[in-house]
């Protein structure tokens, strides 16, 4: 037992005596020794550093090499497909008196070369739209908006849309909401980008569902929820990310550029508002926008 106190109290002798050294490089071997090795242990952290830097820079590049082929590979897809049926359909009514078109085909090529030329027109205007997002030149008009009349725009859209696509669809919108301070243009636009991935991302007969209450803190929540196929919470953050789509295999089942997420959270959060993404693989996904009471948010800026 004593011996162990012993060899304790010189243990820590020598360790107190080393430490000393340390502090003082110049008091002798052992201090000079651990400036030594402080310096190379200096370096050889520098250089940890260093190659970790370089590895994510390397990382970074991939990943940004890899969305910037599936981003020419799905925009060339998505202005090329279009572009084709506009050709296709205009040389059709072009010969319409060779080929002896009846009216209503005419009527109906009329019909798709509008619905094309349509989707090139938002096509190009997303990627106009989240480049000026990017570079901070989006313009934002705030005004006192009353969220029932917006959204009652957006549940016709819906409406339609669930026709269309054979699901149902829901709408549950309170009325006796505070306005908020958004832009009128903005929100729609939100809403309806992400009812349509609701809609888009479902199964036939699946249910899309549009809530509008007061939610905590007397602000004002929007909700779009889906019985569709969701996303496990890595999804959610390719999801959001500008480009970034799930199924990027060849035979992907569905099409668009990966910027309506990405723009609907971005127009939210321009107009101060918070958007929240909870989804569960093969569940569904809800999408909570929440926006401030225009009353609240008035009082507050005086
Ligand atoms: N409600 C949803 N349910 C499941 N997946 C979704 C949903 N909304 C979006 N996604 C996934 O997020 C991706 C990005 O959506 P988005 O930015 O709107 O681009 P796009 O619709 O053009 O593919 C989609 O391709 C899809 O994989
Ligand atoms: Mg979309």
């Amino acid at each position: 037992m004593v011996k162990a106190s012993t060899s304790r109290t010189t243990r820590l002798d020598r360790l107190d005596r080393t430490f000393s050294g340390a502090i003082a490089p110049n008091s002798g071997a052992v201090g000079s020794l651990l400036t030594q090795y402080s310096i190379q242990l200096g370096d050889a952290l520098l250089r940890h550093r260093t190659e970790l830097a370089e590895r994510a820079t390397r990382v970074e590049a991939e990943i940004a090499s890899r969305v910037k082929s599936e981003f020419i590979a799905n925009i060339s897809h998505e202005l090329r497909t279009p572009l084709n049926a506009i050709l296709g359909f205009s040389n059709l009514l072009r010969d319409a008196d060779t080929v002896q078109l009846k009216p209503d085909q005419i009527t109906e090529y009329a019909h798709l070369i509008v619905e094309s030329a349509e989707g090139l027109l938002s096509t190009v205007n997303d990627v106009i739209t989240i480049s000026k997002l990017q570079s901070r030149k989006m313009e934002v008009h705030l005004d006192d908006v009353h969220v029932d009349e917006v959204l009652k725009s957006c549940a016709a859209w819906g409406t339609s849309r669930a026709k269309h696509m054979r699901q149902r669809f829901i709408s549950q919108i309170d009325d006796a909401l505070p306005a908020i301070r958004a832009d009128q243009g903005y929100l729609g636009d939100s809403v309806t980008r992400v009812m349509a991935n609701a809609f888009r991302f479902n199964h036939e007969e699946g249910a899309v569902v549009l809530t509008a209450k007061r939610g905590p803190y007397n602000k004002v929540m929007i909700c779009i929820s889906d019985t569709g196929i969701g996303m496990t919470e890595d999804e959610v953050q390719i999801a959001l990310s500008e480009f970034g789509q799930i199924d990027n295999r060849l035979d992907r089942q569905h099409e668009g550029t990966g910027l309506g997420l990405p723009i609907a959270r971005a127009l939210t959060e321009l107009q101060g508002g918070e958007f929240i993404v909870h989804s569960e693989k093969g569940e569904g996904t809800d999408i909570i926008m929440l926006f401030g009471d225009a009353a609240m948010e008035t009082a507050h800026v005086v």
